[in-house]
């Protein structure tokens, strides 16, 4: 596991925009899986800025997004699928874009294309996630088994309490469809964002406590090829130290 320190928020979302570009610079093709949430926002910034320099490349790039709300009408701006046309899509080249469908009938169903439609895409090279302050990765809520490649999950209050904040004025539904933690964890690579200082306690339960379901973070220890990468506010508790 390599765990990266950077002083600002803003650092951390340059070198993460970067890691990006660099993995698309060896793999044109790359299947990505990307997160929502505060903590991206300025990779995404960062990454629109490194495609209008011609530094950052995605026309070939395969971008699945991570998770999603579910049910919720689609083109509803709540949707995380929004929120990425909105932070990426709708301003760089990319190869393909796919999502979970927040209006999709049949939540298994939906579930079973999009873990097909990634398989049929080679898998991830590289998954992108965030962390929730339960360790939560994806929307792979503390006790889901770690079995399944995609599924429909019922959300914590405090997960929801959360998205509400970047969501003003929206009431998140009570579930969500995610990419499971055995698809994430078959990635070729993870990297792993988080910053400010209301992260710092559970950075150190994720990678400085023992592996266990109850903080699905903590599942990451056993990755071959996991980044984390964090601002000093989220190491206060986790400075990387032994590791
Ligand atoms: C949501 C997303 C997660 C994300 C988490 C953290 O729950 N579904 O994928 O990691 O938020 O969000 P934030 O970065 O805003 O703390």
């Amino acid at each position: 596991m390599e765990c990266l320190i950077y002083p600002t928020a803003e650092e951390l979302s340059r070198h993460a925009a970067t890691r990006v570009a660099l993995t698309v610079r060896t793999i044109p093709d790359a299947v990505l899986a990307l997160p929502t949430g505060n903590t991206p926002l300025g990779m995404y910034r960062e990454m629109r800025g490194q495609a209008a320099a011609g530094n950052l490349d995605l026309s070939r790039a395969r971008l699945f997004a991570l998770d999603e709300f579910w049910p919720l009408p689609a083109g509803h701006g709540g949707t995380f699928a929004a929120f990425l046309r909105r932070n990426l899509i709708d301003h760089v080249r990319v190869g393909a874009f796919d999502h979970l469908h927040s209006d999709a009938p049949d939540p298994v169903a939906e579930c079973d294309r999009y873990a097909a439609a990634i398989a049929a895409a080679g898998g991830i090279d590289l998954a992108v996630l965030g962390i929730g302050r339960n360790g939560h990765i994806g929307y792979n809520e503390p006790g889901v088994a770690p079995t399944r490649d995609c599924l429909c999950v019922d959300l914590e209050e405090g997960t929801r309490k959360a998205a509400r904040e970047y969501f003003p004025g929206f009431e998140p539904p009570s579930r969500g469809l995610t990419m499971g933690l055995r698809l994430i964890l078959s990635a070729r690579s993870v990297m792993l964002m988080a910053s400010g200082t209301d992260k710092a306690a559970i950075i150190a339960q994720a990678f400085g406590g023992p592996v266990t379901l109850d903080v699905p973070a903590s599942l990451l220890q056993q990755h071959p090829d996991v980044t984390i990468m964090q601002d000093v506010a989220a190491a206060a508790e986790y400075p990387c130290t032994g590791r």
